[in-house]
C-alpha cells in the first residue's frame, strides 16, 4: 500500500533557464538536441527523464508510468538557455565547429535558433586551463568583483529571458588539479580568498558561488574541485540549494562501472585494468596538458578502488595495477575511442582477459545527461532538497557525497537510489525486489 503523502513539490510553472558554463561540444550538442527534440525531427535517446519509466507497487499491478508522467519535471518546451565561454563563437559557430551533429540534418534548420544564443564574457584565466586561449573575458578589480558580474548576467538573463527557475551546470573545459586548502573552509575564507585573488579561487568557483547567491541549483560536469568544498557545500545547505558533481559519467568509465560490479558480484579477481582513449576534439586537447588530465585522472582512478573494496577481500583485488591514459589525437575529434584491457582471474586463480573496444561519441553521450541533470536539479530545488544530492550519482564518475560517506559507483545501485528517491519524493512504496510475497501467501 503506497504512502498517502510525498514530498511538497512545487509546480514547474513558466520557464526553466539553463545558464551553461561553456559552449562547446557538450553544450552544443545539448541545446541543438532538446531543440531538434522540440520540433519534432530527432528523439532524445540516451535521456533517463524523457525516455525512462518507473515501476510503481508490485509487479503484478503492471504499473510503469514513464518518469516525466511521474514526477513533475519541467517540459522541454519551457526550456531556455544562456552560456558563458572566453571563445566568442555563438551556438551556430560553435556547435559546426565541434562537429559533433551533422550540419544540414541537425543543424541548419535550426540555425536561427542557435545565432540567439551568443556567449556571455567568461571568467576565465588560463592559469587553470592551459591550452585555451580566450577573448570573451570578463576583466574586474579582483575575483570577488568577476563573481559579482557573474551574479548580474545570472538576474539580467533570468529578466530578459522571463525565466522562472535557473539552474546552472558547467560543461567547460577541464581545470587544474586543485586540492580544498584553508581558503575552501567557510563562506568567510572563500569570500576573503576572491577579494585577494588567492589561486585557490579557480573560475569554476566562481560560477558555482555566483549561483548559490542568486539561488540557482549548480551541478558541476568536469572533475574539477568546483562546488566541491566545505565552504560551497553549507552555502547550498544554508539557502536550501540543491548541488552536485563531478564529472558527466559517460564511455569508458560508465563501462567500467558496469563491469566491474558484475566482476565482485561474482567473486572474479582483478589483477589489472589498462585504460586508454585517443581523443581529437577541443575537451582532448586541454587533457593533453598534464594538470589537466590530472584532474580528469584522478576522477577516472577512483572508481574501481570503491567498487572493488580491496580492504574486503585483498585476495581478490588487493593487488589491481589501473592506469587511465587520454591521448589527444586530432582526427578522431569527438568521436573517441575507448580501450580497456581487462585481466581477470577466476577459479584457483587461473587468469583470463576481456578486451573492450567503446567507438563512443564524447558529446552525444554527455548531451542528455545534461538535460537530465537540468531538469532534476530543477525538480530538487522544487521539492525543497539541498545541499549534495547523491541520489543524483548516476550521472556522474566521481560522485560527491556527505564527509565521511564513500561514493556509491555501481551504475545499478545508482540508478535504483535515483528510483527510489522519485519514489520517495512522490509518496510510493520503495522497491526493495524483495518478491518474497509472489511465493508466499500471507
Ligand atoms: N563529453 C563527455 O563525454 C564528457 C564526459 C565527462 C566530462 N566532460 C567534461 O565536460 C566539459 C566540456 O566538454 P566539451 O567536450 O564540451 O569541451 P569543449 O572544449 O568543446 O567545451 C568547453 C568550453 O568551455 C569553455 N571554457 C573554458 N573555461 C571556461 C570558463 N572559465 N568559463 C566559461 N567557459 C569556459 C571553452 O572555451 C570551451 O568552449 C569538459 O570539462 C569535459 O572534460 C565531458
Amino acid at each position: 500500500m503506497a504512502p498517502q503523502s510525498g514530498r511538497d513539490i512545487a509546480p514547474a510553472r513558466g520557464k526553466l533557464g539553463v545558464m551553461l558554463v561553456g559552449l562547446g561540444a557538450v553544450s552544443t550538442t545539448f541545446v541543438a538536441g532538446v531543440e531538434n527534440v522540440r520540433r519534432g525531427t530527432a528523439l532524445p535517446i540516451g535521456s533517463l527523464s524523457q525516455m525512462g519509466t518507473i515501476r510503481l507497487g508490485k509487479r503484478t499491478e503492471k504499473r510503469s508510468p514513464k518518469i516525466k508522467e511521474f514526477v513533475p519535471l519541467a517540459d522541454l518546451k519551457d526550456l531556455v538557455f544562456a552560456a558563458w565561454d572566453p571563445i566568442p563563437d555563438d551556438a551556430y559557430a560553435a556547435a559546426v565547429k565541434a562537429g559533433v551533429l551533422e550540419r544540414h540534418e541537425h543543424l541548419e534548420p535550426i540555425k536561427d535558433f542557435l545565432q540567439v544564443i551568443k556567449p556571455l564574457p567568461a571568467a576565465f584565466d588560463q592559469h587553470y586551463v592551459k591550452r585555451l586561449h580566450g577573448t570573451n573575458v570578463k576583466t574586474g578589480k579582483n575575483k570577488r568583483d568577476l563573481a559579482e558580474q557573474l551574479r548580474q548576467d545570472i538576474r539580467e538573463f533570468k529578466k530578459r529571458s522571463g525565466a522562472d527557475r535557473l539552474v546552472m551546470i558547467w560543461a567547460a573545459s577541464t581545470e587544474v588539479f586543485l586540492t580544498p586548502g584553508p581558503a575552501h573552509q567557510s563562506l568567510a575564507a572563500f569570500e576573503k580568498a576572491m577579494e585577494q585573488n588567492d589561486p585557490a579561487i579557480a573560475p569554476s568557483m566562481l560560477y558555482a558561488y555566483a549561483a548559490l547567491m542568486e539561488n540557482v541549483p549548480f551541478a558541476n560536469g568536469a572533475p574539477n574541485l568546483t562546488v566541491d568544498v566545505p565552504a560551497l557545500e553549507r552555502l547550498a545547505v544554508d539557502r536550501t540549494l540543491p548541488i552536485g558533481g563531478k564529472d558527466f559519467k559517460t564511455g569508458q568509465t560508465m563501462m567500467k562501472t558496469v563491469l566491474a560490479p558484475a566482476f565482485k558480484a561474482r567473486m572474479l579477481g582483478l589483477a589489472g585494468w589498462y585504460s586508454t582513449n585517443i581523443l581529437g576534439n577541443r575537451d582532448g586537447e586541454v587533457l593533453d596538458d598534464p594538470e589537466s588530465f590530472k584532474t580528469k585522472e584522478e576522477s577516472k582512478l577512483g572508481v574501481l578502488e570503491y567498487i572493488l573494496q580491496p580492504d574486503q577481500y585483498p585476495e581478490l583485488y588487493g593487488n589491481v595495477f589501473h592506469k587511465v591514459r587520454i591521448n589527444y589525437y586530432p582526427p578522431r575529434g569527438d568521436n573517441k575511442e575507448g580501450w580497456d584491457n581487462i585481466d581477470i582471474f577466476g577459479w584457483l586463480g587461473y587468469p583470463m582477459q576481456i578486451k573492450v573496444d567503446f567507438l563512443c561519441r564524447d558529446s552525444i553521450l554527455a548531451a542528455p545527461i545534461v538535460l537530465d541533470l537540468a531538469l532534476f536539479f530543477d525538480l530538487a530545488q522544487r521539492a525543497r532538497l539541498s545541499g549534495i544530492q547523491e541520489w543524483l550519482s548516476f550521472y556522474f564518475k566521481s560522485p560527491q557525497t556527505a564527509p565521511g560517506l564513500y561514493p556509491e559507483h555501481d551504475l545499478f545501485i545508482q540508478q535504483t537510489k535515483l528510483k527510489n528517491t522519485l519514489r520517495w519524493l512522490m509518496g510510493a512504496d520503495q522497491i526493495t525486489h524483495l518478491g518474497i510475497e509472489y511465493y508466499e501467501k500471507a
